[in-house]
């Protein structure tokens, strides 16, 4: 166990250790050590910590989330390329089965024909899209301010959405 507090795993797949250098114009000037600082900031509001993992490896990927993902609020995942191809990386979360929420930083719609095929839709609860940086601390909220249900059945109409004041 890595983590004695709650955490929520975020990860980070291929080239996103460049974030900040790599095609700004796409992807935006802040790196990936601001990125996982901005969600750790967030989680912390709520008595919740951050267990944030890059790799440019989707076998990598798999161990990480085998090994943390099971006892994890949720999972945050911008999975770079792997989103348009990465079938161990989709069966992996499937069988993880924790509320998932994939994060693109650039509107993967409006670019090329490749990235418009996204295999881990079927297995995350939701998906944001083209929204830069703040779509991980978007995500982070999502996790955090809602309680999921822990069935493998556990979808959006069981979640139940904690006002404020609850328990975070
Ligand atoms: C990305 C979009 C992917 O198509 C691309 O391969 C990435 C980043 C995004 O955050 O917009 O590496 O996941």
């Amino acid at each position: 166990m890595i983590s004695k507090l709650p955490y929520l795993l975020l990860i980070n797949g291929p080239n996103l250790n460049r974030l900040g250098v790599r095609e700004p114009g796409i992807y935006g000037t802040e790196s990936l050590t601001d990125v996982e600082r901005s969600v750790r900031t967030v989680a912390a509001d709520y008595g919740v910590e951050v267990v944030a993992f890059q790799s440019n490896h989707e076998g990598k990927l798999v161990d990480i989330i085998q090994e943390h993902g099971p006892a994890s609020r949720g999972i945050i995942i911008n999975p770079g390329a792997l989103a348009h191809y990465g079938y161990s990386l989709r069966d992996c979360l499937a069988d993880i089965d924790r509320p998932t929420i994939e994060v693109h930083i650039s509107n993967v719609h409006r670019r090329e024909a490749f990235r418009q095929n996204l295999v881990l839709s079927e297995v995350v609860r939701g998906q944001i899209v083209g929204l830069g940086t703040l779509g991980y601390k978007l995500a982070a909220l999502y996790l955090l301010q809602t309680k999921l249900m822990d069935t493998a059945e556990g979808n959006v109409s069981q979640a139940e959405t904690m006002q404020g004041g609850e328990e975070h």
